[in-house]
């Protein structure tokens, strides 16, 4: 669309400030190693060798800057500026883990479009969102980022966070050029949920068709939302970095999948390439990464050092430079930005809004998984006489989450489930107590405590990791509850009174060893700025708990990875044989499985009802489809939320598939006594699989697929397709 415009621009060029294009700088602060340099970002910006900062905010040094490059630089080439605004700007929605847990993509489109409207009335044209690393590693830090261990559940809300960042249609008039639009960045490609260990920035050894079936179908589906950018993963993706892949930057992504955005480098990810073992040195890296298809390099400075000599070498040709400044200047287009650079800073949102705080709210509710609730626990009456509320997190406003925008984290922080729990019932006694550190030993509170609770009707416990356990280079070795935490639930359970844990967190914890002692346990994540009324809503069943996990939790770590959607091995579990694939000293599978969530309500789920038991697959890769009918019932007595779940299991196939890949999922609200009937429609995608073949086959064989639906990646029910 902007092909004249950026010939022309281009055409005036020089070959330092076509290199300038490709290089952003940090400005305010540093979301990586290094501290920025506000002075060399300015003077790079008048010189007209910068065309990107990051970490910058706020209209007026946004405007500042930007009238640099715009009113001093000889092309007066705007400049794009991107932050992580990755779960909310002023408003902080749950974390992405969280958001996933509502099996419901539209949080996920209404947090975009509030961030993105915060965000650009304050400068900022691009956020580094969403990721979608697919990632079976809970001791990663950064699986809080992202939506857990599927890949089809990722997919949906990466398109649909796209959506809400960017617009319907990103070249329509509510699109990136629009006020309240930010373009959106997939991240990381590709495999960065695959870091051996869960240790960030660690190796990652993958075959092309686990590349394909698990790590890359959310970028697909982000690229045909319409994604404007992409950015490398810090990981090798075997043993070739991904900064320097060609195969994932060029080939599968601008060739196969004929990608015309910008790839942009994670922070200095180019000049590590030197310390991968990959390039000889900085001159080597830059050479390497631009050939491999990277467009936009991120602090580090090899491509603006050692570009021209690069080129006169002939070791990167004109046209890749060419190519990459024609993405950079294309996205600028898109965004407007050569029409509008400045915001207007009467218009700068500066607050959350009350809608806002009412979306974040209920997305937080909605996302919440009720993992167990003997004899009826929750919700808990609003009448009580006494409540005691304890734990290191009861009186916490600390609950944003990791990732969450700097500012935020100053001026709007979370509200605490204590205050939250009092306004709900103010007619009852709530008394506190915070009983252990949320990470020391220090376990002298716990008598106090213990005293609260004994003195009260029924106890709300609120524990868990905080924030900085999670997100980027927050790898944990043990994840269970940190500190004496574990310690303040059986002093609790001893007590003889009824208690419900409330679990805070960024990741699945093993819970294993207190969770026989509580009776009911919500798993709250971290639900955000409107964290502690999120919870209260739930707890006296304003809202009925509907979340599911979209990560399953490990018995323990020694079990991890423990995911649904493996594959099966030549001797799968069975219990009464020792030669079977299984850990001696553990009950086989998760402590709680991808899927599962309970209700205030109860649910029943007919069979998988197929409208037809026989499709060819020539048909399939021809378009057509298989219906599946579900009809789902609410057999409590409360209006609630159930989410019908459909797997695919292909029985023999040329590549070993997963025991259950999810296809489908609907999240419906029942009134009691209520039915409805989902359908779902299974096609060549949700039927066939990729192959190792580096071209990319999607190939869909003959034989027998099991179809199952229920509520969970454990459901029984089941019908069997066959494929002719
Ligand atoms: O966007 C992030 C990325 O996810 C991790 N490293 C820093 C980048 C920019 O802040």
């Amino acid at each position: 669309k902007y092909d004249d415009k950026v010939e022309k621009l281009l055409a005036r060029m020089t070959v330092e400030e076509k290199l300038g294009q490709l290089q952003q700088l940090s400005w305010a602060f540093a979301t990586g190693p290094g501290n920025p340099d506000n002075r060399k970002v300015e003077e790079e910006a008048r010189a007209g060798r910068l065309g990107s900062a990051l970490n910058v905010f706020g209209a007026k040094d946004s405007n500042t800057l930007q009238r640099i490059a715009v009113e001093e630089s000889r092309l007066g080439i705007p400049l794009v500026f991107g932050l992580d605004i990755i779960h909310g700007c002023w408003t902080t929605f749950p974390i992405p883990l969280a958001q996933a847990a509502a099996f419901d993509p539209a949080v996920a489109e209404r947090d975009g479009a509030v961030s993105a409207k915060e965000a650009r009335s304050n400068g900022v044209h691009w956020t580094f969102s969403p990721m979608m690393d697919v990632t079976h590693e809970p001791r990663w830090g950064r699986i809080a980022e992202s939506c857990g261990e599927d890949p089809y559940l990722t997919a949906r809300f990466a398109a649909a966070k796209v959506r809400g960042y960017q617009g319907e249609d990103p070249e329509g008039p509510d699109g990136l050029a629009a006020k309240d639009r930010v373009a959106a960045c997939a991240k990381h490609f590709v495999g960065y949920g695959g870091a051996e260990g869960g240790r960030d920035y660690n190796t990652v050894d993958v075959s092309e068709s686990r590349l394909r079936n698990l790590y890359l179908p959310p970028f697909q589906a982000a690229l045909k939302a319409g994604v404007a950018t992409v950015m490398a993963a810090f990981n090798t993706v075997s043993g070739v970095p991904a900064h320097g892949n060609s195969h994932i930057l060029t080939e599968i992504l601008k060739e196969q999948w004929t990608f015309d955005g910008v790839v942009v480098s994670d922070w200095n990810g180019v000049q590590e390439l030197v310390a991968h073992g990959f390039a000889a040195d900085p001159a080597d890296a830059a050479q390497l990464s631009l050939n491999a298809g990277l467009d936009l390099e991120m602090v580090s400075t090899t491509l603006a050092d050692h570009g021209r000599q690069l080129l006169k070498e002939g070791r990167i040709p004109e046209e890749r430079l060419d190519d990459a400044v024609t993405r950079v200047l294309r996205l600028k287009f898109a965004l407007g930005l050569f029409d509008q650079p400045y915001v207007r800073e009467s218009e700068a949102v500066d607050a959350p809004s009350k809608d806002a705080r009412a979306a974040a709210r209920a997305t937080a509710a909605r996302t919440m998984v009720l993992l167990k609730n003997d004899e009826n626990t929750l919700p808990l009456d609003r009448s009580a006489g006494s409540i005691a509320v304890v734990g290191p997190f009861a009186d916490s406003s600390d609950l944003l989450g990791t990732w969450s925008f700097p500012g935020a984290v100053e001026k709007f922080r979370s509200v605490k489930v204590l205050d939250a729990v009092r306004e709900a019932a103010p007619d009852a006694k709530v008394t506190y107590a915070r009983g252990v550190d949320p990470e020391g030993q220090d376990i002298a509170g716990i008598d106090e405590a213990v005293a609260a609770v004994r003195s009260a009707e029924v106890a709300v416990v609120v524990v868990g990791e905080p924030p900085a356990m999670s997100g980027e280079a927050a790898a944990r070795s043990d994840i269970g509850l940190p500190g004496a935490q574990e310690r303040l639930i059986a002093a609790v359970a001893g007590t003889g009174k009824p208690f419900v844990v409330v679990l805070v967190g960024g990741r699945p914890l093993t819970v294993g060893g207190w969770l026989k002692r509580a009776p009911a346990v919500l798993m709250a994540w971290h639900p955000g700025l409107e964290a502690g009324n999120a919870v209260a809503d739930v707890l006296f069943g304003a809202v009925n708990p509907g979340g599911k996990l979209p990560v399953s939790f490990p018995r323990a770590v020694g079990q991890i990875p423990v995911h649904y959607n493996h594959e099966s091995s030549g001797r799968p579990y069975a219990p009464d044989n020792k030669y079977t694939s299984k850990y001696l000293d553990l009950p086989h599978g998760p402590q709680f499985p991808f899927g599962h969530g309970l209700s205030y309500t109860t649910f029943a789920l007919g069979q998988p009802a197929l409208s037809t038991d026989r499709i060819t697959a020539d048909a399939l890769r021809a378009g057509d489809t298989v219906e599946v009918a579900v009809t789902v019932k609410n057999t409590g007595r409360r209006k609630g939320d159930e989410v019908v779940q459909v797997y695919v299991h292909d029985l023999a196939a040329s590549i070993a598939q997963p025991v259950r890949r999810l296809r489908g999922f609907q999240r419906v609200t029942l009134d009691p006594g209520k039915s409805r009937t989902v359908r779902f429609r299974l096609g060549a995608e949700d039927l066939g699989f990729w192959t190792n073949d580096p071209a990319g086959e999607l190939r869909v064989e003959p034989g027998a697929v099991d179809v199952y639906a229920g509520s969970s990646s454990t459901a029984k029910a089941r019908a069997t397709l066959t494929i002719g």
